[in-house]
């Protein structure tokens, strides 16, 4: 029994004390360092952006997981890539020639994902699955932390699953948004592996705690 990749999102951390929280994440068990980039245009708000990378990647120990929610992301992929991203996430619904997104991503020699929003049905990445690493499956509207967890997720993380099995059987299914420890047994049980948590870590009174608990649940 292997346990899930975790990929804190820093989005929930104290900008502020960046470097603490950073610091707090390499002593953890997470795997991964997920970080959210919002544009204000893709999504109804504005998060942060290379710079912040950057910094973050001076400190962190652990695989940056960038999830770009921003328009043309095309534009921005190889900078994200200097600035230490480990794989970069591309929402479906931003790209117009995705395949060549994704192709973009894989030259550079990163890893590969596609995000897709809530709306948006898996059966249209079943052209694009054999070519990427990732699917990080938007569990909530992207733009915002510490929302409710959209309970149809499950039954799109069942049907993924089953058209990986076809095209990718070793992709990575990544839920983002409202993950904690009540849904993240099911998420798991339904096929995913990789689980983003951002308000349930860092609000948690024990975020090393958090993490470790996460860690202690079993992929399928
Ligand atoms: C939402 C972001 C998520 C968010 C998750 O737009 O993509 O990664 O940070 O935060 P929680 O876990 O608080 O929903
Ligand atoms: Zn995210």
């Amino acid at each position: 029994n292997t346990s899930p990749i975790v990929s804190p999102s820093i989005l929930a951390a104290d900008f502020a004390n960046l470097q603490t929280e950073v610091e707090m994440l390499n002593q953890s068990e997470a795997d991964w360092v997920h970080i959210d980039i919002m544009d204000g245009v893709f999504v109804p708000n504005i998060s942060m952006g290379l710079p912040v990378c950057e910094a973050i990647a001076k400190h962190s120990k652990k695989m940056l997981d960038v999830h770009l929610m921003i328009v043309q992301p095309e534009k921005y992929v190889e900078a994200f890539y200097q600035a230490g991203a480990g794989l970069i996430s591309v929402h479906y619904e931003a790209c117009t020639h995705l395949h060549r997104s994704i192709h973009q991503i894989k030259d550079l020699g990163c890893k590969t994902g596609v995000a897709i929003n809530p709306h948006t049905s898996v059966e249209l990445l079943a052209d694009v699955l054999q070519d990427i690493d990732l699917v990080c499956m938007m569990s909530v509207n992207p733009g915002f932390g510490g929302q409710k967890f959209i309970e149809n997720t499950y039954r799109k993380v069942t049907q993924l699953r089953e058209l990986a099995a076809k095209h990718n059987p070793n992709l990575l299914i990544e839920i983002d948004g409202g993950v904690n420890l009540a849904n993240a047994p099911l998420l798991l049980e339904a096929g995913a592996n990789v689980l983003v948590a951002g308000s349930f870590v860092f609000s948690s009174p024990n975020p090393l705690q958090t993490i470790s608990d996460l860690k202690k649940l079993t992929v399928k």
